[in-house]
Parts: C-alpha cells; sequence; structure tokens
C-alpha cells in the first residue's frame, strides 16, 4: 500500500456523466472515503491531538508543507491545531456550496474574522468597510487592529459605484488599502452591498497589488447568495448560524481561492484558531440538511412576513422579499436567489410596545442568535445593539420599537397564530 493509498480519500464522483452533482447531493458523502475509517458510514470523530508519521522522512515532507518551504500545504496528518480528518472533510463539503478552490474551518465566526483580517494587514494600513457590521467585526477592526496602527474608512451597504470609487480614493489617499471588507445584507439593517460594483471600482482603482474582496456571507450563504461569483475573493462565516442550524455549536469558515486561503491558514496555524473535531462532526450532520432546513425556513419567512405586513399593529417591516428601492431591488435581482429568513419588524409605538410583544410569545424564544431551526426574536436596541451609540443607532434605524426575527422550521401557520396571538397582547 502506497502513501497516497492510505491516505487519500478516494477519487470522489462529483459528476455522473455530463451532470454535475449538486451541493445537497455532495454533502452526503464527498470528501470522506469509508474504506478509511473501517468502513464506517459516517466519519468518527478524531479526538486525537497529534498524528502518528510513516517514516522520518514523512513528517519532514509534512511540516515542509505546514510551515510553507514547500508550496500545497500539508500533504498528511500532523498536529490537530493545523488539521485532522473532521475538519478536512467539512472544509470540503463547505467549498462545494459555493464553487471555492478551498476552505478553512474556525472555532467562531469571529476567529474566522479576526484570523482572516490578520493575514492581510500590516501596521499603518486603511482598511475600507461597508457599513454597518456585525458589532464584534466593528470593534476588532477599530479597536484591536486600531492598537496596531491599522484605521479604516467606511461606506454606507447602499453605496453606488460612485461613493464606493470616493472612499476608495480618500483610503488609498491615507495608507496602503490592505483589503476591503463587506457583508451584505448588513446586520441589523438587512441592507445589501453591490459586490459587483465593489469589484468594478476595486479593479479600476488598483494596478497588480489589488487588496481582496472579503464578504460576510453569514446571512444569507451558503444557499442564497454565493459572492465569489460576484467578484469577492474570500467568503467569510459565522457557521454557528445557518450551516450549524441547530443552535447547538459554534463555528466560523472562511472560503475562496486556494492562495489567499493557504496563506490564512499559515495564520491558523500559527495562532490556533481552528475548529475543533467535534463541532466538525457536528458541522457535517448539519450540512446534509443545509438546503432543506434553509429552503424550508426561507418559506415559512415569506408567509409569515405576508402576514405581518398587513397588522393594523405593525409599522413596517425590513425583509428582503419586500424590497421597495430600485437599487436594493436590483442588486437582489443580480447577486440573491432567496429572501433568507432574518428580518426586523417594526411596531407602532416603542420599547413597551416591542417588549409586551417578546413577553408574549409562546413558540418563538427570545434569544439573540439567528439561523436555527427554532424561530427567534430579540430586540436588538436593547440588547446586541445597547452600546451603539444614539445617533449611530438614528441613523441605522434600530430604533425602541424594533424587533429582530429569525424564523425557523417549525410549521408556518403555528409560527402565524403566535405572532398573531403576541400582537393581539401589545
Ligand atoms: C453577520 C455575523 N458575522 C459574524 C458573527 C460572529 O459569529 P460567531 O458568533 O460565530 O463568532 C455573527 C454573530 O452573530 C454575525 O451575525
Amino acid at each position: 500500500m502506497t502513501d497516497s493509498t492510505r491516505r487519500r480519500p478516494k477519487p470522489d464522483v462529483m459528476a455522473i456523466g455530463n451532470r454535475r452533482l449538486k451541493p445537497a447531493t455532495l454533502m452526503m458523502g464527498h470528501g470522506y472515503d469509508p474504506a478509511l475509517s473501517e468502513g464506517a458510514l459516517k466519519p468518527p470523530i478524531f479526538l486525537t491531538s497529534t498524528f502518528v508519521f510513516e517514516n522520518a522522512a514523512a513528517g519532514k515532507r509534512f511540516f515542509e508543507g505546514v510551515t510553507g518551504k514547500r508550496p500545497g500545504g500539508a500533504e498528511g496528518l500532523v498536529y490537530s491545531r493545523f488539521n485532522g480528518p473532521n475538519q478536512e472533510i467539512l472544509e470540503d463539503r463547505l467549498s462545494v456550496w459555493e464553487d471555492a478552490e478551498d476552505a478553512l474551518a474556525f472555532s467562531s465566526g469571529m476567529s474566522a474574522i479576526a484570523t482572516v483580517l490578520m493575514t492581510f494587514v500590516q501596521p499603518g494600513d486603511v482598511i475600507v468597510h461597508s457599513a454597518p457590521l456585525y458589532a464584534a467585526t466593528e470593534t476588532f477592526i477599530g479597536r484591536i487592529l486600531g492598537k496596531f496602527g491599522v484605521t479604516w474608512l467606511d461606506f454606507p451597504a447602499a453605496a453606488t459605484a460612485g461613493e464606493i470609487a470616493a472612499v476608495v480614493e480618500a483610503a488609498k489617499a491615507k495608507g496602503r488599502v490592505a483589503l476591503i471588507y463587506l457583508e451584505s445584507p448588513a446586520n441589523p439593517t438587512n441592507v445589501l452591498v453591490d459586490v459587483e460594483a465593489v469589484r468594478d471600482v476595486r479593479d479600476a482603482a488598483f494596478g497588480d497589488e489589488k487588496p481582496p474582496i472579503v464578504i460576510d456571507n453569514t446571512f444569507l450563504g451558503p444557499l442564497w447568495h454565493k459572492p465569489l461569483a460576484h467578484g469577492a475573493d474570500i467568503v467569510v462565516y459565522s457557521l454557528t448560524k445557518y450551516a450549524g442550524g441547530h443552535s447547538d455549536l459554534v463555528a466560523g469558515g472562511a472560503l475562496g481561492r486556494a492562495a489567499p486561503i493557504n496563506a490564512i491558514r499559515s495564520m491558523r496555524n500559527t495562532i490556533g484558531t481552528i475548529l475543533d473535531p467535534n463541532s466538525a462532526w457536528m458541522l457535517l450532520r448539519s450540512l446534509e440538511t443545509l438546503e432543506l432546513r434553509m429552503s424550508r425556513a426561507g418559506e415559512n419567512a415569506e408567509k409569515v412576513c405576508g402576514y405581518l405586513r398587513s397588522h393594523p399593529k405593525v409599522e413596517k417591516i425590513v425583509y428582503l422579499g419586500f424590497l421597495e428601492d430600485a437599487r436594493q431591488a436590483d442588486i437582489y435581482a443580480r447577486h440573491c436567489t432567496g429572501a433568507g429568513s432574518t428580518f426586523s419588524l417594526y411596531l407602532k409605538g416603542g420599547e413597551a410596545e416591542a417588549f409586551a410583544f417578546l413577553d408574549a410569545l409562546k413558540i418563538a424564544k427570545l434569544a439573540v442568535s439567528l439561523g436555527g431551526t427554532e424561530t427567534l426574536a430579540s430586540h436588538p436596541a436593547a440588547m446586541t445593539h445597547l452600546s451603539v451609540p444614539d445617533e449611530r443607532k438614528a441613523a441605522l434605524d434600530i430604533g425602541d420599537s424594533m424587533v429582530r426575527i429569525s424564523i425557523g422550521v417549525e410549521d408556518a401557520d403555528d409560527l402565524i397564530a403566535d405572532f398573531e396571538q403576541a400582537l393581539a397582547a401589545v
């Protein structure tokens, strides 16, 4: 038996004739060869901190890959801070959803984002980003990278190509632009970023050394939004949300072309932000039902929002299925294949009305986070965005009457009955 037949899975079946298999099909077996694990249909959880080399030369070769002395990464498993079978299978399967060359799994969405940012920034650099971003991402860029002399300039998520270009030019005047960081739709405003316009602006503004475009695809990915196809270079995820999908794990991911992913892998190897094998295994199970769960949640959200939209106690709903702004609708048509299941509900009144509604819910749980099988509701102004200054909250329309809802996979009519009785209690 040669080294390669022992250590590598059999070639995967990715197509039948001319038919390329869909991600939903590949999630059941891609990247795993039962022959390598005593024939087990499902991969075992590899709880080991280190891997035995067949001989010293193999150990040397693997380390040459791990340390970047030789391109192409590690040929085999070395040490669990670098990689492991569960994580590698997960990474292969994550890549499938966005047709990415490679992917990495992280211990949380934030450790993925922090590792990606630290890979590309140097002291004195400027980060250009869309706004708003997930609060911890803003904190990491502003307060933590700021300690190392990194500065930032932002543009509103809805900005036009001209507005984005003006911010990029201002950033170039400040210093080296390390990367352009996007979040679409933005949390919690649900505003979409025109990724194609950002790519065109970036390509026109920079020569050979183009800063990578990184995008947080947590809210619509990987089913309804595939930004690598629209010009992004690296996609990051909180896999805690839709990908994990059961509100029982915390994980993150980064996907893209092999070269930037290799650079990010080196940083992950050094600082140890890799996902643990148990959570990786749980994510493999989650990905088998990802399309089913996200499709059902999306259909439920459409029904629930259709009901809530015309309710007399509702001021408005910010849901991607109801876009009125022509430019946002155009971005949606070019970039998205579904409206997701996370939206904002604005009640008539203020905090008292919003709290009465939240406290009366019987099926939906009062908790932050999103993308799980169960419906969650929260109050951004008093919870996730409590620390945001008042004027910024006002600019982002994070008012006291705003409730954030993530619809799950329950029966849609049961959910409507719950919202109906909770609105009656307001
Ligand atoms: C859009 C977005 N990005 C990143 C994160 C951070 O992910 P995690 O909590 O898995 O670290 C979150 C968490 O809510 C998020 O909503």
